[in-house]
Parts: C-alpha cells; structure tokens; sequence
C-alpha cells in the first residue's frame, strides 16, 4: 500500500509520497515540492536528509548494527578476507571460489605502481601528510590511465579502473610513509596476501627481512573490513556528489580520501592517540582527566568515546576489541600510552556518567591504539582508515552510476544582502 505525508503551507495542504526501505526505514519524498510549492527544506549537514536509496550498507545506530548487502558485520570481519568483503560490497554478492580466485589475481596483477609515479614521491616535502599524497597521486592516475575518463562508464574500463584502484592503494599508502621517513621504497611480493604484502611494504627494509605475524595480519584484514563502508557518511557522500558529475572514478576517489582526512571524520583516531599524549605529557594521572571530561565547563573532551550514529555502542568496536587485546597481549608492548589507554577504557564500560551518556568506546579508539602498537605513524592512522573505506566508495559510485542518478546539487536559502549598486573606489 503506498502511503503518503500532507503538509499544509499558507492553508493548502499538499501530499508527498512516502518512501519505504526494505529494513522499514521511511521517508518523505520532497524531490517535487518546490515545483508544486515554491519551497525547499533546509537541513544543515543533512543529518535528516537521505541523499538517495541505496542496497549497500544497512546501518541502525540505536540497535547498533552494521551489514553490508544483508550479511552481519560479526560474521564477516570474523571468518572473511578484505578483498572477499570488497568484491560483497562492490558487486553484490560474495564471490564464489573461482570468483574469488579470479578477483584476487586480477588485484595481484596490478600492484605495482608506474616508475614515473616515483618521480612524484621525490618531489613531495618529507614531512608531507600522507592523506596529501594518497589523493593527488589518486588524482593523477586518471592521467596515466585515459581509459577511466570515459564518461559512458563501459564496465570493462570500469573494471579495470576498481582493479587498479584496490591494488596500487596499499603500494601508494605504505611509499608515502617510506618517503616520509626518506627509505627506499619496497616493492609489493604477489606471493603474500593483500593484508601481508602490505605490512611487507610498509616495515621490510632492503636489508632485512620483515616477519609477517599472522596475529597482526588478522587485526589489520579485521580493520580493513569494519571501515569498508558506513552508508552516506562525509567521505561517501562526497565520492557520490563528486562522481555525479560523471567525473571518473579516481577524482571521485581522491576527493573522497581528501574528505576523510578531516579530524571530524577520518582523523578521529589519530585524535585519540593526540589526547593520550596529552594526558601523559600532563603526568599520566587517568583520574584527573576523566573529573575534567565531566565537567560541564571543561573545554576538555574524551576523543574516540560515543558515536554519531550510534546511540548505544558502536558495533565495529566490540570486534575490535578483542583484536585488539590479542596484539597487545602478542606484542607485549610497554607504552605508557597504552597503559593511560586502557585505564580510560576500564572508567567508560564501569563508570555510571560515560554509561548513562553512551560514551563507550568506539572503534576510533580501538583502531589508534592497535596502529599505535604496531609502530604505524600517527599521520599514516588516517590512510589506514582510507584502505578500508576503498570498497565503499568504489560500491556507493558504482551504485550511482549504475542508477543514473542526476547530479547533485543542493540548493540553499539566501541571508546576504537585498540588491545594492556598486559604488566606484574612490567612492568608498
Ligand atoms: C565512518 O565510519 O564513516 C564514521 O564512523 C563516520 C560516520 O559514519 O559518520
């Protein structure tokens, strides 16, 4: 049965159509009310605002559950690979066996980056930030792949395009941080998995091995699939409004990467670990921050506790968890910011004040103490996030593009100036 909304503006009364999601999601469909009505609605952020009906990601802040096509968040990050989530989210279905063999050679084949992309990397300022040089050389290689321009998005293009993309991102991510630390860069081993040949990339030096630990392998392929996609968040939002435009897939990428830099959305973790130095610089004293973190007129914040959209726990962080004390526990690391850490944990699952205001910790918080451990750079915290997010965007433009969604663009009301005449400068 369709169902509609009734508005009544100036004593007139209009009727909208509802729109009905399968998770019996609602809403109000304004896209003809300013034809019928001269008026638009306003929503600054659009936190009320869906941007578009969408078959990706299923996501319920106040029962905190997450699913990508339909199948759990839980059962995924604990029995499947990244690059099997990855092919879910960005055609639909898990891959069979021989799909899945196909998809991971095809990723294999394109792991190198061209040699004149190198030549970049030199030019870039040592202390460049990597989310910097992820998106422009993202950017760049529309230039070094012509084909991806193609606005009539021919799915073999396409294809080739996604493959490269999932690829070269982790050779692109673990140069960028070998050039910040001005060390030769190492080339991707197509023997190891996608998880193992990435941390090769990052810590193998010319002159010694790196020892891949399978427990770290599993905590970096659990990261990588809890932040491949989190529906119409800022960074998809902007891929989405960015590929609207028919731009092709590696600008809409790149700009998307350069959205989740921000700390309000992928740099949160990295602000976690920024508060934990704090509180240690200040001598360590747990107790002393939290009082703060209460006190209405503190200006101090706990970083990487309480969710946006998730009202009562953030499900991505209860499976982090446990990774995450199993690296600890692996590594023994003795880090007094991890100690500080997991004492702040310890006060927000018991202490009535962060249990009443749902700040529990989220997965921000569990994801910068584990890059943290594993000696990845703070700066590189926001790239990890990007490695994740890959599918996501590849999935939610592909989406777009598929259904030939008109481009995006918003409109606003007006509170500048009424109509004035320019006065000459000598005048003023
Ligand atoms: C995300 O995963 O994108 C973040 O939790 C932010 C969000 O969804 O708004």
């Amino acid at each position: 049965m369709s169902r509609t909304a009734k508005i009544v503006l100036n004593e007139n009364e209009h009727e909208l159509p509802v729109v009905t999601g399968s998770e019996n999601e609602n809403a109000i469909d304004i896209s003809k009310l300013r034809a019928s009505t001269g008026y638009i609605t306003i929503d600054p952020g659009y936190k009320n605002t869906g941007a578009t009906t969408s078959a990706i990601t299923f996501l319920d802040g106040e029962k905190g559950i997450l699913r990508y096509r339909g199948y759990p968040i839980e059962q995924l990050a604990n029995n499947a690979s990244f690059l099997e989530v990855s092919y879910l989210l960005i055609y639909g279905e898990l891959p069979n066996a021989v799909e899945l063999q196909l998809f991971e050679g095809n990723i294999k084949m394109h792991t190198l980056v061209h040699e004149d992309m190198k030549r970049f990397f030199e030019a870039y300022p040592a202390k460049a930030h990597p989310m910097g040089v992820l998106s422009s050389t993202v950017s760049s290689f529309a230039t070094f792949y012509p084909e991806s321009q193609n606005p009539n998005r021919n799915s073999e293009a396409v294809n080739l395009t996604i493959q490269r993309l999932i690829a070269k991102l982790p050779t692109l991510a673990a140069w960028s941080y070998k050039n910040s630390i001005r060390h030769p860069f190492m080339y991707p081993k197509n023997h190891l998995n996608y998880c193992e040949n990435f941390l090769n990339m990052m810590f193998a030096m010319p002159t010694e091995e790196y020892v891949i630990d399978p427990v770290i392998v599993d905590a970096i392929n659990k990261l990588l699939i809890l932040h491949a996609d989190h529906e119409q968040n800022c960074s998809t939002s902007t891929v989405r409004i960015v590929g609207s435009s028919q731009a092709n897939l590696y600008s809409s990428v790149s700009a998307g990467i350069c959205a989740l830099w921000g700390p309000l959305h992928g740099g949160a973790n990295q602000k976690v670990i920024e508060m934990l130095l704090k509180i240690h610089i200040d001598g360590g004293n747990v107790d002393k921050w939290v009082e703060k973190a209460k006190d209405k007129n503190d200006p101090f914040r706990l970083m990487g506790f309480g969710h946006r959209v998730y009202k009562n726990f953030d499900p991505r962080a209860r499976i982090i968890k446990k990774s995450c004390d199993d690296v600890l526990e692996k590594l023994g690391v003795d880090d007094p910011l991890l100690e500080i850490a997991k004492k702040l944990e310890k006060v927000a699952l018991e202490d009535d004040y962060f249990k009443e205001r749902n700040l529990y910790p989220n997965v921000d918080f569990y994801s910068g103490i584990i890059y943290k451990a594993l000696r990845i750079p703070t700066e590189m915290f926001t790239v990890m996030f990007a490695l994740g997010r890959l599918p996501g965007w590849i999935a939610q433009w592909k989406e777009m593009t598929e259904n030939n969604e008109p481009i995006g663009r918003p409109r606003q009301i007006y509170t500048g100036h009424g109509s004035r005449d320019y006065v000459d400068v000598s005048k003023r």
